[in-house]
């Protein structure tokens, strides 16, 4: 008796009932909101000299330094998997204070452009533009005699490493080195240099993130002294991070990049919200990739699942674009 009145109340008082739409596998499918695509991942390749080299990275497991016949091996992979972008990061054979073999003709990373695009013409090809990992010091622009990064004199070798990737035929460059003016710098270079068409994808706001350590593992692209928080910018500020993307767009920036992603989500939807006509791509950093492999190793997560939800949190946020170490297997699970 007492139960069969419970059951009236409860209906009566529940008309609304948002379980009504998780009862079935179908009904979730058909109202879920967001929903991870191959299209949606950038995958990074890190190239080095040689030839079949894949010196795995201890600190990312599943990734490593690749020869540029090694590269091209990847860039299949990821083809195949429907990932239509990879992003190139370089080693290069010498350092030097300036980086010279950045914007080298012959350099690691014109060469993997050159490859991977004439094996796959339709695979979108995106470079990474900053200094660090070419230069001795390990800055992301020039050092003047006391040891602090050069702005404006950074700026036209920005301009020329841009313009020597679109001359090896890069679909799209990315400065990330967070120099005032990097994207006006790279716009004006690129338009010179018969360029016009080639669209810049900004790491407009990038943060001074303990989270690139495995990265720097990756890419040996460490500072060799002091940190990087006079250009990259404080974990507590958002309300600059408009201010940069802002700046970035008014330089003539294509699209707008939010780095980190996971301690940053509120970032990025506030850049989806207040620059909405940009696409938007969010980093999904070494240090967060490591994260979920380690934990992974571990037994203590499970790898497909945390990744999945990890990426759709992403986009979820506002992310059109997720550049991440996870692409590839991420990828064959959607499939
Ligand atoms: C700089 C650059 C860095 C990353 C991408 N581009 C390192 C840094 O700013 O110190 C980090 C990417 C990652 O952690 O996955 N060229």
């Amino acid at each position: 008796m007492i139960e069969r009145v419970l059951t009236q109340a409860t209906t009566l008082e529940l008309p609304i009932r948002p379980r009504r739409l998780r009862a079935t596998p179908g009904l979730r499918r058909m109202v879920r909101e967001t929903e991870l695509n191959p299209a949606d991942f950038i995958y990074p390749i890190f190239v080095t000299h040689g030839h079949k080299i894949r010196q795995p990275i201890a600190t990312m497991p599943g990734i490593a330094q690749l020869s540029v016949d090694e590269a091209v091996r990847e860039a299949e992979k990821t083809a195949e998997l429907n990932i239509p972008a990879v992003l190139l990061f370089g080693l290069p054979a010498h350092k030097d204070p300036i980086g010279e073999e950045n914007f080298a003709t012959d350099g690691i990373v014109q060469q993997a452009i050159r490859a991977i695009k004439q094996a796959f013409p339709e695979m979108v090809v995106i470079t990474d533009v900053c200094l660090c990992e070419y230069t001795d010091h390990g800055h992301c622009g020039l050092l003047d005699d006391h040891g602090h990064v050069l702005n404006d004199e950074t700026l036209p070798i920005l301009a020329d490493v841009a313009i020597s990737h679109a001359e090896a035929g890069a679909d799209v460059v990315a400065p990330s080195g967070m120099m005032d003016g990097m994207v006006a710098a790279i716009r004006a270079g690129l338009d010179v240099a018969g360029f016009s068409q080639l669209p810049i994808m900004s790491y407009a706001v990038k943060y001074a993130s303990a989270f690139y350590g495995p990265f720097r593992d990756a890419a040996d692209g460490a500072p060799k002294f002091g940190d990087r928080k006079t250009h990259q910018m404080d974990p507590g500020n958002g309300r600059e991070a408009l201010r940069e993307a802002a700046l970035d767009v008014a330089e003539g920036a294509d699209f707008l990049m939010v780095k980190p992603a996971l301690a940053y989500l509120d970032i990025i939807r506030q850049l989806r919200d207040n620059f909405p006509e940009l696409p938007l791509a969010a980093y999904n950093v070494s240090g967060e990739y490591t994260m979920l492999k380690a934990a992974a190793a571990n037994g203590w997560l499970d790898e497909e699942r945390a990744v999945l939800e990890t990426l759709t949190g992403i986009k979820r946020a506002g992310a059109d674009l997720i550049i991440t170490y996870h692409a590839l297997a991420a990828a064959a699970w959607l499939k």
